[in-house]
C-alpha cells in the first residue's frame, strides 16, 4: 500500500462553499478540469472530501464491498436526528440489508402502478387550483402533489380530517428540520423557543401520528383488501420470521416520506422548468403523449435528471483504506461519486448544457453515466415509484394546461434541503386548463 496522498483540489473552505453555492455544475466541471477525475475539495463543515467524476471509477464505489463504503455512516451524521436510528438510509452492511429486503418489495416496479389513478386524481385536484393568467411559482404545488401522493399511498390515510393533519404537521416537521440538519451546532437545547426545541416539538407531533396510525392498522389486520405500503409493511416479516417492530415502521416513514416527496417535487418542477425554455421539446412531448406514446416522455425525465438530478453527490465513508483512481485514501475518508459532474461531460453528453431529450432515445446514458439516483445496494428505493409518478403527474399537467415560463430567463440552482432546486421556484404562466378528457393510464 502506497503512503496516503489526498488527490488535489482548491483549498480555501468559504471560497469552495461560496463557489459550489453560486453554480455547482461550472465549479466541480472546472475542478474536473483543473484537477483530472479524481479531486478534493474542503468545505467549512466538511475539511476533507473526495470527488469521483468518471463513470468507471464511480462503478467501483458503488459495487465495491458495503463493509468498506459505508453509505449510512456518511448520512447518518446529517439525517439521524430527523430518520431515527432504524432508518434504512442510515444503517450499513447486514442491518442496512435487513432493512431494505423489506422495503423493497412494495416499491417494486409492478407494486406502484396500483397507485396509478390516485396520483392522477391527486394531480388533477392540484391543477384546478392553478391560477389562470397570473404568474405563479410551481414548486409549493408540485410538493404539495408529491406529498399527498406518499400520504395517500405509503401512509393509507383515507379519513379527511386525518389527511389535513398530517399535511400540516409533515409540513412542520420539514420546516423545523432544516436547520438543525443542516447545523449540528444547533442540536442542543437553547430555550423552549430554540431550534432544537421547535424540532423536537415537531417530530414528536409527527411521530404521535405515525404510532396512533400503525396501531389503528395493527387491529384492522388481517390487511388483505389495502395495498398501501404501510399495510404491506405491517404484514411482512423479517428473514428471522419478526415483524418490522413499531419503532422500525416510523423510522422507515419517515424515511420515505423524507427521501421521497422533496426530491419528487423537485425533479417535477424541473422538468418544467426546462420544458417551457425549450418550447421545441414541449411541443413534441404535447404530441407524441396525443397520440399515446410514452417513448418521448420517458426520455424528457431522463433528460431533466441528467441536466438538474435534484441530489448531486452521493457519499460513501471509506471503512478501510482504498486505492482510488491511483490515489490511496485512508480510513474515514468521504469519496462522493459527482453526479452532476458526469452528467454535464462533453465526452459522454455532446453539447451537454443543451436539454435534448432526444439523446436517450439515441442511447446515451448507459451504465454509470446516468446515476440520479445513486447506485449498487444502496440505489434508491423509490426511483420506480419517483418516474412512474412524474410521469403520471407531467402527462396530466401537459394534457391539461398551455403554459410558458413567467421569466425567460433560467432558473439558477440553489440548496434546498439536500435538493438542488430552481432557484425561483419554477415560475410559470398558466394561459387556460381544460377539465379532465378522458382516463390515460
Ligand atoms: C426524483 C426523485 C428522487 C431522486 C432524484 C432520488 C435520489 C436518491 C439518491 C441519489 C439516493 C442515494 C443513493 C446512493 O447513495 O447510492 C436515494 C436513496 C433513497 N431514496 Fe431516493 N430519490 C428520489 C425519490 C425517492 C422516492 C419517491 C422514495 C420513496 C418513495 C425514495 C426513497 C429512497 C430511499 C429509502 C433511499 C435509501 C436507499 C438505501 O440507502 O438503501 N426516493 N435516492
Amino acid at each position: 500500500m502506497q503512503p496516503f496522498e489526498p488527490p488535489p483540489g482548491p483549498r480555501l473552505p468559504v471560497v469552495n462553499a461560496f463557489r459550489l453555492w453560486r453554480d455547482p455544475i461550472r465549479f466541480l466541471l472546472g475542478l474536473r478540469r483543473r484537477y483530472g477525475d479524481v479531486f478534493t475539495v474542503a468545505y467549512p463543515a466538511f475539511p476533507r472530501l473526495v470527488y469521483v467524476s468518471d463513470p468507471e471509477l464511480v462503478k467501483r464505489v458503488f459495487t465495491g464491498d458495503p463493509r468498506r463504503f459505508h453509505a449510512g455512516e456518511a448520512n447518518a451524521a446529517v439525517l439521524e436526528p430527523a430518520l431515527g436510528p432504524h432508518s434504512v438510509l442510515i444503517l450499513d452492511e447486514r442491518e442496512h440489508m435487513r432493512q431494505r429486503k423489506l422495503l423493497l418489495p412494495p416499491f417494486h416496479g409492478d407494486s406502484i402502478r396500483a397507485y396509478g389513478e390516485v396520483m392522477r386524481e391527486i394531480a388533477d385536484r392540484e391543477i384546478e387550483t392553478w391560477p389562470v393568467g397570473r404568474p405563479f411559482a410551481l414548486r409549493p404545488h408540485t410538493q404539495r402533489i408529491t406529498l399527498d401522493v406518499i400520504l395517500r399511498t405509503v401512509f393509507g390515510v383515507r379519513d379527511a380530517q386525518r389527511f389535513a393533519l398530517a399535511q400540516r404537521l409533515v409540513d412542520e416537521f420539514a420546516r423545523r428540520s432544516h436547520a438543525v440538519l443542516l447545523f449540528p451546532a444547533l442540536r442542543r437545547r437553547l430555550g423552549p423557543l430554540g431550534p432544537w426545541a421547535r424540532f423536537e416539538r415537531a417530530r414528536d407531533a409527527l411521530d404521535a401520528l405515525i404510532y396512533e396510525e400503525i396501531a389503528q392498522r395493527r387491529t384492522e389486520l388481517p390487511a388483505g383488501e389495502r395495498d398501501d405500503v404501510l399495510s404491506l409493511l405491517l404484514g411482512a416479516t423479517h428473514e428471522d420470521g419478526n415483524p418490522m417492530s413499531d419503532e422500525e415502521l416510523r423510522d422507515e416513514l419517515v424515511t420515505v416520506i423524507g427521501a421521497g416527496h422533496e426530491t419528487t417535487a423537485t425533479a417535477l418542477a424541473w422538468t418544467v422548468e426546462r420544458l417551457v425554455r425549450t418550447p421545441r421539446v414541449l411541443e413534441r412531448l404535447r404530441e407524441t403523449l396525443a397520440s399515446g406514446e410514452e417513448e418521448y416522455l420517458d426520455a424528457v425525465i431522463k433528460e431533466t435528471l441528467r441536466v438538474r438530478p435534484v441530489i448531486t453527490d452521493v457519499a460513501r465513508k471509506l471503512t478501510e483504506p482504498a486505492e482510488i483512481g491511483g490515489y490511496t485514501l485512508p480510513a474515514g475518508t468521504f469519496v462522493l461519486p459527482a453526479i452532476i459532474a458526469i452528467h454535464h461531460r462533453e465526452d459522454l453528453y455532446p453539447q451537454p448544457f443543451e436539454f435534448r431529450p432526444e439523446r436517450f432515445l439515441e442511447g446515451q446514458g448507459e451504465g454509470y453515466t446516468w446515476i440520479p439516483f445513486g447506485g449498487g445496494v444502496r440505489r434508491c428505493l423509490g426511483a420506480s415509484f419517483a418516474q412512474y409518478e412524474m410521469r403520471i403527474v407531467l402527462r396530466a399537467i401537459v394534457e391539461r394546461t398551455a403554459l410558458r415560463a413567467a421569466d425567460p430567463r433560467p432558473d439558477a440552482l440553489r440548496p434546498r434541503n439536500i435538493t438542488l432546486a430552481p432557484g425561483q421556484g419554477a415560475r410559470i404562466l398558466v394561459n387556460r386548463t381544460q377539465k379532465r378528457v378522458r382516463a390515460s393510464l
